[in-house]
């Protein structure tokens, strides 16, 4: 009937855990796949089966001699079945036997389930596994049925004290070598000096989930070998944690884990910090337990590797962490701290591994990972970050920064050329995952260059990109997604660039146009301006001019100049004139002296000919004192025309016509009479200035 299960044989290409069974029989590996709803009871196995797996079946019970044919068995797995008993002699024969697994069954720990001398053939056994069984009526295994493991190392054992009875009887201080108890189901309510005095060789202790109300003083005192303890979900008082910290002195604990055991918000406690400080402590957990504030500073062991204060309130936190190598945060609320505080208050550090997922972290000052030379995985997923505000250039070993669920829509220029320089060298990657980046034409090139690196991504696959209607992809193909992109903005770019010529034309038509028809206005403005600053002139206030006219000719009337007018006006009537190639400073800009010479005359005469008309600086010298007339002397009259050669109105440009509506002019004659005139007519004019 047993054998009839065994199907065999090495031919089987899939085995899952819950339907099968792997043994090893003389070096080679058979698998034999058993449907699980068939087995209810132990077949037989080759002789020189070592390790037999009958876990997740529907085994009920095992009878006696049930292994008799697996003398070699080395490791057998009965967990998770229905097995309600075993016989006495259940395990006859399996001297060998190290490991045996009765985990997750339904023995009821009472001597019919598990009688007497059930153990007793496993001389070699070093670990056994019973927890977590039905075990309502009889909490406690006999004592007497333990007492035969002589080997035993390491316990897995459920166990339902009643408020005096003892767990661990005198029997088991036969048990020599047991060094490691974890328990399953698990109430302990009181522990005290007896309640582990019968294994004075514990250096393991896993009492997870057992409700521990009371923990007396000196009840693990001096057990020098104790190294692991784990009361997580247990020790929730605070007193009792303060008896059992101060127990941990004189310990060689160096694991203590004390996770949710704090049910009410308070302070981080000073107990951890004062009573551990002294110990060996290489690891410290303590999540999840309301946790606020972190104003003590006494500091912990420096012997302290990794600490765990994530899950908690902690909103300050700042230690002296010289030798800490990990140092998990997540879950906490320090974002508003660490926008303009470190974490780490030590002049140096050893971290390694910092983890400050879910913070509300919003920004981070720039030097939080300073001084910690050999950081290689920073944390800041799932906070609300959007830029990289903290530098990382000194980050040698920086292997893994992960900031995945936060708000990054790109990187800008300064940020990537900062990372390039991480991933050449570190060989830093990054994780982006799940935030809001964006697949517009502005980030392109963080696009561009996000791919180009892609090998420094982590999961670049599952990255979400967000285009500019709000349409969401995945960039599962992320070098299709950039093409398309790239084809998008070029018709973009276009667009952009005709756009901008356009306007820059545009613009320079109008600046142009504005220009031209200021021209002289600019130009006066600007030679005004020049000289103001850079020469010193003397106030018109005394309306005494240096020159009482200044005469702009063209250089071919040179001998009307010479001849007539300097004789004329100025031997007779001292009246003084400013005549360019006579009066102008040599060495000087000769648009500077033009306007200098404007300026300091009365009037200025334009001699008016075909080739005034056709002279740059004729015109410049019209022009500039027409605006020294406007602008200058509050449109005062200070221009005169006079009109050497015969000209035609149309050749006149339209500012002389002006003049001349304003009979602001004179023509020279041809006769002798009419000289004398012109000339008294051009005394006037200028006299009649003298008398202002
Ligand atoms: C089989 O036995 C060898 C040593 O004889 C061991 O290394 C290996 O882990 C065993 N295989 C399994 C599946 O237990
Ligand atoms: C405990 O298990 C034994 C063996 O199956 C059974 O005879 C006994 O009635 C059980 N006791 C209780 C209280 O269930
Ligand atoms: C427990 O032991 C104490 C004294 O050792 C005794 O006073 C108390 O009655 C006991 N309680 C129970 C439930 O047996
Ligand atoms: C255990 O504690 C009790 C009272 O708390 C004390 O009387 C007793 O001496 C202690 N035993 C040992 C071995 O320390
Ligand atoms: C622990 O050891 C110290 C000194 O070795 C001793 O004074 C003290 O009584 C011991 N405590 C316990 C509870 O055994
Ligand atoms: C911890 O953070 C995760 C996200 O990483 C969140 O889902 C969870 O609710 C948080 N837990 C607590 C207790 O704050
Ligand atoms: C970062 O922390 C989050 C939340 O604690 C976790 O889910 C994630 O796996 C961590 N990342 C790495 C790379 O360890
Ligand atoms: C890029 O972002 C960083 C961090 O916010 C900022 O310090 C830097 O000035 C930015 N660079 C440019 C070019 O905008
Ligand atoms: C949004 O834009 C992308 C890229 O231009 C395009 O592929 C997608 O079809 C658009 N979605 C909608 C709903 O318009």
């Amino acid at each position: 009937m047993a054998y009839f299960f065994l199907v065999s044989l090495i031919t089987l290409k899939f085995v899952t855990k819950a339907n099968c069974e792997i043994y090893n029989q003389s070096m080679q590996i058979l698998k034999t796949l058993i449907a699980p709803t068939e087995i209810s009871t132990i077949g037989k196995f080759p002789a020189d089966t070592a390790f037999l797996n009958l876990g997740y079946n529907r085994i009920k019970q095992i009878n006696s001699g049930a292994f008799e044919y697996s003398r070699g068995l080395v490791e057998l797995d009965l967990s998770y079945n229905r097995i309600v008993q075993c016989d006495r002699s259940s395990f006859d024969g399996l001297h060998r036997l190290r490991r045996l697994y009765l985990n997750s069954n339904y023995l009821n720990y009472s001597l019919l389930s598990i009688p007497e001398g059930l153990f007793k053939p496993l001389f070699s056994l070093t670990y056994l596994n019973i927890k977590d069984n039905l075990n309502d009526f009889k909490p406690n295994v006999e004592d007497i049925v333990m007492k035969d493991l002589r080997e035993l190392e390491s316990l897995e054992i459920d166990v339902r004290k009643t408020v005096n009875e003892t767990v661990f009887g005198n029997d088991y201080s036969q048990l020599r070598h047991l060094r490691q108890i974890t328990f399953g189901i698990c109430v302990l309510w009181s522990i005290n000096n007896n309640t582990f005095e019968n294994l004075p060789y514990l250096e393991y202790i896993d009492a997870k989930g057992c409700s521990i109300v009371k923990f007396d003083t000196k009840s693990l005192s001096n057990r020098t070998e104790l190294r692991y303890i784990d009361f997580s979900y247990s020790l929730t008082g605070f007193e009792d944690q303060k008896h059992f910290l101060i127990d941990m002195m004189s310990t060689g604990i160096t694991i203590l884990k004390l996770i949710n055991c704090n049910r009410t918000p308070m302070e981080f406690p000073y107990i951890f910090s004062r009573y551990l400080r002294r110990t060996e402590l290489k690891e410290l957990y303590l999540s999840n337990n309301l946790y606020s504030g972190f104003r003590n500073s006494k500091g912990f062991p420096a012997s302290l590797l990794i600490l765990d204060l994530s899950f908690n309130h902690l909103t300050i936190f700042q230690q002296d962490i010289t030798y800490l190598s990990s140092l998990y945060l997540q879950n906490n609320t320090l974002g508003p701290f660490l926008e303009s505080h470190a974490y780490i208050r030590s002049k140096t550090s050893q971290l390694n591994k910092i983890n400050l997922a879910t913070n509300f972290i919003r920004y981070l000052s720039l030097e939080i990972f300073h001084r910690q030379p050999l950081l290689a995985d920073i944390n800041l997923s799932h906070n609300m970050l959007s830029e990289i505000t903290f530098d990382l250039s000194n980050q040698r070993s920086l292997q893994f920064l992960d900031l995945s669920s936060n708000i990054f829509r790109s990187f800008n220029e300064t940020t990537r050329v900062a990372l390039s320089l991480m991933f050449e060298k570190s060989g830093l990657k990054i994780s982006l995952e799940d935030n809001p980046l964006r697949c517009s034409c502005f980030s392109l090139s963080f696009l561009k260059w996000m791919i180009e690196n892609k090998d420094h991504f982590y999961n670049i696959h599952k990255y979400r990109c967000i285009f500019d209607n709000n349409t969401e992809i995945v960039l599962n193909l992320p070098r299709n997604t950039l093409l398309q992109l790239q084809r998008m903005c070029a018709s973009y770019t276009t667009v952009i660039a005709i756009t901008s010529v356009a306007v820059a034309v545009g613009l320079v038509v109008i600046s142009g146009g504005l220009a031209y028809r200021y021209r002289w206005k600019i130009r006066y403005v600007y030679h005004i301006t020049k000289k103001k600053y850079w020469r010193h002139i003397p106030s018109r206030q005394d309306s005494h001019y240096k020159y009482n006219a200044f005469i702009s000719y063209a250089e071919k009337d040179r001998d009307f100049i010479l001849k007539e007018c300097i004789p004329t006006l100025e031997a007779d009537e001292h009246i003084k004139l400013c005549i360019h190639h006579r009066d102008f400073l040599p060495g000087e800009e000769i648009t500077t002296n033009i306007t200098n010479a404007i300026h300091q005359s009365g009037k200025t005469i334009c001699l008016i000919s075909k080739a005034f008309l056709e002279s740059y600086y004729c015109n410049f010298e019209f022009n500039m004192a027409r605006m020294e007339s406007i602008y200058g002397r509050n449109g005062e009259n200070m221009l005169f025309l006079i009109f050497y050669e015969q000209v035609k109105p149309q050749e006149l440009p339209l500012v002389m016509l002006e003049l001349i509506d304003r009979k602001s002019y004179i023509e020279y004659p041809n006769d002798e009479q009419g000289n004398v005139v012109f000339w008294e007519k051009i005394k006037e004019s200028l006299s009649s200035h003298h008398d202002q």
